[in-house]
């Protein structure tokens, strides 16, 4: 069984064994993503009922919206062994031969990131996901021979934050291809509720609605927050979080009432102080703030889309009137430039 996942979280207090605590082990657990738990437990019954592997699937969306958590909590329900691993880890094909190797019938391999597999080792998957093989070039020179393995039933998790980074044939290779949305501020506040069950804190109902507005619609941002909140409020004596608690960690976070980081406050102010507000091309954002394209486009161009403050067009990506109220600056007249 998946002794990775299962591990008695109580055998050792480590920061390891609240993190796996705080992780949901059956579909029933996991809050949130509702239509795809859904869809995912029909898929995950009747391969069941077959006696098969699931098929592949892939997962898509911004980070910390819980796609690894997702993958364990799939092994957990197909009751099947699950190897984790990440697209740039495998180098070589006999990296990927290495993992293949170890799986029974019916195992995962869950490979996060993979959009930066190598393209060799994206090539060797497609028979390995299609037909259960990979052929292997051993020796060098002369002596170099294609070798056939075969290979058990297998299913193949892949999470991306970049869909479109990924190749065709590989995207056409999943059967089950899902997107992973934002939580609403209720789901992640009942995410808090149980973290804070975890941990031993004891947080209000306005506390844990206050770091659920502020936590970006993502689980991993709410807990990590939650952490720190929990800290404020043991310096602090407070025998609860409330509302009042979060207000004044988040003030020292520079986390904002909409939970915007010092980043998005610099992405919005350059591009209003510098160009009007945009339209704005995501390589000249990157290269005013100091980030890598990659990192605004996964990780914070997202969320201000989703909740309204960027726009995009075909010239590149404009602040709107919404951001200008929130940052409590007046939007220009354009008509006037
Ligand atoms: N912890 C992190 N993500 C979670 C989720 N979606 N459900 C329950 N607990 C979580």
């Amino acid at each position: 069984m998946t002794e990775d996942i299962l591990h008695d979280a109580s055998a050792d207090a480590g920061e390891e064994s609240l993190e796996l605590s705080l992780r949901p082990q059956s579909l029933q657990q996991y809050i949130g993503q509702a239509p795809l738990k859904e869809r995912l437990s029909v898929y995950i019954r009747a391969a069941r009922e077959r006696q098969e592997a699931l098929d592949h699937v892939l997962l898509y969306g911004p980070p910390g919206l819980g796609k690894t958590t997702l993958a364990m909590v799939i092994a957990n329900e197909m009751q099947v062994n699950i190897r984790t691993t990440t697209g740039p880890a495998i180098e070589k094909g006999g990296d990927l031969l290495a993992l293949l190797n170890e799986l029974e019938p019916g195992d995962i391999l869950f490979i996060d990131e993979i959009h930066r597999l190598p393209k060799p080792v994206e090539e060797m998957l497609y028979s390995a996901m299609e037909d259960y093989y990979v052929d292997i070039i051993v020796g060098e020179g002369p002596s170099a021979h294609p070798v056939h393995f075969p290979l058990p039933p297998f299913t193949l998790i892949g999470a991306t934050t970049r869909a479109g980074m990924l190749s065709q044939p590989l995207r056409d290779r999943f059967g089950i291809v899902e997107h992973m949305a934002y939580y609403t501020a209720k789901e992640l506040a009942t995410i808090i509720d149980r973290s804070a069950a975890v941990f031993g804190t004891s947080i209000s109902e306005n506390g844990a609605f206050e770091l659920a507005r502020r936590s970006r619609g993502t689980p991993r941002i709410a807990n990590r927050l939650l952490k720190r909140v929990r800290d404020f409020a043991m310096v602090n004596d407070d025998q609860e979080i409330t509302d009042t608690t979060v207000d004044y960690a988040l003030k020292l976070l520079k986390v904002d009432k909409m939970g915007l980081d010092q980043i998005d406050h610099k992405i919005l102010h350059m591009m209003i102080d510098f160009y009007q507000g945009g339209p704005v091309g995501v390589n000249t954002i990157a290269a005013n703030i100091g980030e890598e394209v990659e990192t605004i486009e996964s990780m914070y161009e997202p969320y201000l889309l989703q909740i309204g403050f960027l726009q995009r067009t075909p010239r590149g990506r404009q602040v709107t009137p919404a951001a200008y109220e929130h940052l409590h600056i007046p939007y220009p007249d354009k008509e006037k430039k």
